[in-house]
């Protein structure tokens, strides 16, 4: 079938609700950030959270890899941890989060607040509502997105980065009934930020759950899904799809797939053609190309583009990003690469 060529914001709504497409749409998660040299100068030495909260810098960052790299949509420039500190929660980047006090005691986490985004952090949504009335002309779609419950609470609970969360995984077999309502306060927050979101112009919004991978199907069943199913059934998804992204997550697919989100992004461990089958019209793919493969040289970089397309035809549809964000240090030739293969793809196949 021959479509009418698309642009870039039916492309990739289209692309997440499973309805015929040209070709996939592309962009690349931590597609803004160091591996950019404009990033760097914009950055300079502002602590993080500061400058996630100047709406001047914080759209320029956001709008440098449409520029720069071809990709098709923009991701507001934030952090899943930048609505955490109006909960009460003092936080710091070094350059990966630590929390001053990690929150494990009944007290703290009864004293946690849950307040409206549109007051804590109005900042998100004026940067969204910029970068809207800056996109529409060319039609480049907006995302939004927030970090999972499960995934702050990792990092709330552990206070720093892990490679596998002890305190927490402690937590879920001593105190379940503790993080049961860290979570439950969490996922309100995170319904609360994707829709004010949605509200300022988000069309698309993505949840990252970057740790659930941690879990085993029957943990994952009981901690996670309820949290995934909620926050899906509570935002208006005919207005902004709902991509959700997990990391290492190849032993959860068949679960994930509950979970209501119309899109379900995968890190590069998993055959697309596999998850496709399995998926089989419930939600459209994300990815999945190891972000590491953006070193390599531009025609391995096109090959591995065609190989994941082409792996993910199966699906009702298919959305080229990365399995994961952005190397810091990636060749911003490499980035070029990548989304210049899925154009000329694009034409091969007409
Ligand atoms: O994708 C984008 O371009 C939008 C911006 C974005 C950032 N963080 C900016 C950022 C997004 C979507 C995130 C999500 C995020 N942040 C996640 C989920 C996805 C993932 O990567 O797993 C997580 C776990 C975080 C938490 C976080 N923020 C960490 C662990 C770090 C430090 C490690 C690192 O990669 O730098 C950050 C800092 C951060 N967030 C930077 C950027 C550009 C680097 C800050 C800098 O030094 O300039």
């Amino acid at each position: 079938m021959t479509l009418a060529p698309l642009d870039p914001t039916q492309r990739l709504l289209r692309a997440c609700r499973g309805e015929p497409v040209d070709r996939p749409p592309v962009w690349l998660m931590r597609q803004a950030g160091r591996y950019l040299p404009e990033y760097r100068a914009v950055r300079g030495d502002i602590p993080f959270l500061d400058f996630c909260g100047d709406v001047e810098k914080a759209v320029e960052v956001s709008l440098q890899p449409l520029r720069r790299v071809g990709t098709e949509a923009v991701i507001v420039f934030s952090d899943i941890f930048v609505p955490v500190p109006g909960m009460g929660v003092e936080i710091d980047f070094a350059p990966g989060p630590v929390v001053a006090v990690p929150i494990r005691s009944r007290a703290q986490i009864e004293a946690l607040r849950v307040p409206d985004p549109r007051e804590s952090v109005p900042f998100v949504f004026e940067i969204l509502r910029t970068l809207r009335r800056e996109l529409e002309g060319a039609r480049v779609p907006l995302l939004g997105f927030a970090g999972a419950p499960f995934t702050l609470a990792a990092y709330l609970v552990e206070g720093r980065s892990s490679s596998d969360f002890p305190v927490l995984r402690r937590m879920i077999a001593e105190e379940p009934a503790l993080l049961r309502a860290l979570l439950a306060k969490l996922t309100e927050l995170v319904v609360a930020h994707l829709d004010a979101q949605v509200e300022a112009g988000a069309q698309v919004v993505q949840l990252f759950d970057t740790w659930a991978g941690l879990l085993s199907p029957e943990l994952y069943r009981e901690w996670v899904l309820p949290a995934h199913r909620e926050i899906a059934a509570k935002l208006p998804r005919a207005k902004a799809p709902l991509v959700l992204y997990l990391r290492q997550s190849a032993h959860l697919l068949d679960l994930v797939l509950e979970s209501g989100a119309d899109v379900i992004s995968l890190d590069w461990r998993v055959d697309l053609a596999e998850a496709a089958r399995r998926a089989a019209g419930r939600a459209s793919l994300q990815g999945n190309l190891d972000p590491g493969l953006l070193f390599a040289p531009p025609e391995l970089i096109a090959e591995r583009v065609r190989e994941v397309v082409v792996s993910a035809r199966g699906a009702r549809g298919h959305v080229l990003n990365l399995g994961h964000g952005v190397l810091p240090g990636t060749p911003v030739e490499g980035v070029c690469a990548f989304t210049e293969a899925v154009r000329a793809f694009g034409d091969l196949e007409r």
